[in-house]
């Protein structure tokens, strides 16, 4: 790494960073891929990174092992069996979830996870679906579910420009649960949006006033420790692909058993009842996990899940942390200083500008020296250009984005109902619908193998599109 003028007030302002020496060691071994292709990976959020030696120990394993379906007890089916269970033990271990109280759920992804509980929470009239804005929509869906069973749904809207949610309405709305119905509050740890994070107290508040909890930590758990042992959610799903990389296609959801056994799954599959029968029109359940599981999981890839844990261990989330927060204080620090030659701002960064309270996630639009919104589509061609990569768009949390980009539910009411509008929507349609305004963001995020020469380039980047 390179030490310039800037680096050196980097680590004056972040002296602890100076312990992470050893992320550096890494990027030049496990993610050497990126400086020799001259990558600026700045879409953690996406898609963490994996270390080479994760791959290598993974295929090692494939590789001198041979390993059947595990329904089974034959000698290769109980080895996959062995390996899945102390995957489901290491990612316990991992949140402090005791697995008298928490069991893990394999699934695709954090999407997957989520659907599991959409689907088999028993949403009925008098029970309730509260969710904050601020959500994925993988989130907003199970709203679906909710509406269809004709539970009530409550949207608790967020202030700006913090983007944080309003205490207030929040212990309103946590007010109105009628005890003893199906009462679920979903949130996210950290949003994907903006970065903002939100409180785990919340946890709780909601537990005290009879609701179920629903904590998303797809975008928090890659560099935040989740304590489950003191931050006692009922559902939280996960996306394990953002937290180290490799493998895609696995997720789980962690639910705490307590909670687990409020749900009914609507279907039964392959490897999720003990008995079922065709003429007796009957089937009976697993216990879970294996209630959740719908036929074979990915049993091969499942082990990388824990060679991917180890490999974090054996680094230090919290080193991680370190670097993330430290990384990411210097940006919210250093882009609202660039200026075009008029004196205004080059950027509009949406959330907080203080590091408390926020993850490694950055959300913005550049905007030109009259104050326009710059399309976010040409800036990402122009990062495209030089290398980086960021996201564009509304990442998938819409609600966080109409709030950022001051988008009126009046305007959203107007668009929608328009006779043309009833059945389909395209993108470029939904833009012209919100004429004038941004439809979108430019999101830059760190992780695990970011160093301060790939911020540094984002600045740059930034500086180059002064006027
Ligand atoms: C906060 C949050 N929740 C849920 C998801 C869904 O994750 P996946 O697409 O892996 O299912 C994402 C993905 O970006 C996310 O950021």
């Amino acid at each position: 790494m390179e030490y310039s003028p800037d680096y050196v007030e980097f680590l004056k302002m972040f002296p602890e960073c100076s312990q992470t020496t050893s992320l550096d060691k890494l990027r030049s071994s496990d993610y050497a891929r990126l400086d020799r292709d001259g990558h600026i990976y700045l879409d953690y959020t996406g898609a963490g990174l994996f270390a080479e030696s994760q791959v290598e120990k993974h295929h090692q394993l494939l590789s001198s092992n041979t390993f059947g379906n595990p329904h089974s007890s034959n000698p290769t089916s109980l080895a996959s069996t062995e390996l899945v269970e102390s995957s489901r033990l290491a990612i316990l271990r991992f949140f402090n979830a005791s697995p008298e109280e928490y069991v893990v759920i394999f699934t695709g992804n954090a999407s997957g996870a989520l659907k599991l509980v959409g689907e088999s929470y028993p949403f009925a009239k008098g029970g309730h679906y509260l969710l904050t804005f601020d959500n994925h929509n993988s989130v907003n869906g199970i709203r679906e579910y909710a509406l269809a069973h004709e539970a009530e749904v409550t949207y608790i809207p967020m202030v700006l420009p913090e983007m944080s949610i309003d205490e207030s309405k929040l212990g309103a709305s946590l007010n109105q649960a009628k005890p003893g119905q199906p009462n679920l509050f979903a949130y996210p740890a950290q949003s994907n949006f903006s970065g903002r994070q939100h409180s785990l107290e919340w946890i709780e508040l909601a537990h005290a006033r009879d609701w179920d909890v629903l904590l998303d930590v797809a975008a928090f758990a890659p560099t935040n420790t989740l304590d489950l042992g003191r931050w006692k959610a009922d559902f939280v799903p996960i996306s394990f692909y953002k937290m180290f990389g490799y493998p895609t296609g696995i997720g789980a959801l962690i639910a705490r058993r307590q909670a687990l056994a409020k749900l009914h799954r609507p279907w039964f599959a392959g490897g999720t009842i003990t008995v079922a029968s065709v003429q007796g029109e009957k089937h009976y359940m697993a216990d879970a996990p294996s209630a959740f599981e719908d036929g074979t999981i990915n049993f091969l890839s499942i082990p990388a899940v824990k060679i991917g844990l180890n490999y974090i261990e054996a680094i230090g989330l919290e080193k991680i942390h370190i670097r993330v927060r430290a990384l990411t204080g210097w940006l919210l620090q250093e882009l609202p200083k660039i200026k075009h030659k008029n004196g205004k701002p080059v950027l509009k960064i949406y959330g907080p500008l203080q590091i408390d309270h926020h993850g490694g996630t950055i959300a913005l639009n550049f905007v030109d020296a009259q104050d326009n919104v710059i399309d976010h589509s040409y800036i990402e061609a122009r990062a495209n250009q030089v290398h980086i990569s960021l996201r564009t768009g509304c990442f998938c949390n819409p609600g966080a984005g109409e709030i950022a980009l001051g988008i009126s539910s009046g305007e959203l009411q107007s668009c929608f109902t328009r006779p043309s509008h009833e059945a389909h929507l395209s993108y470029n349609e939904f833009r012209l619908c919100i004429d004038g305004k941004a439809s979108g963001a430019v999101r830059i995020s760190v992780g695990i193998a970011s160093n301060f020469s790939d911020i540094e380039h984002f600045i740059n980047f930034a500086k180059s599109l002064t006027q």
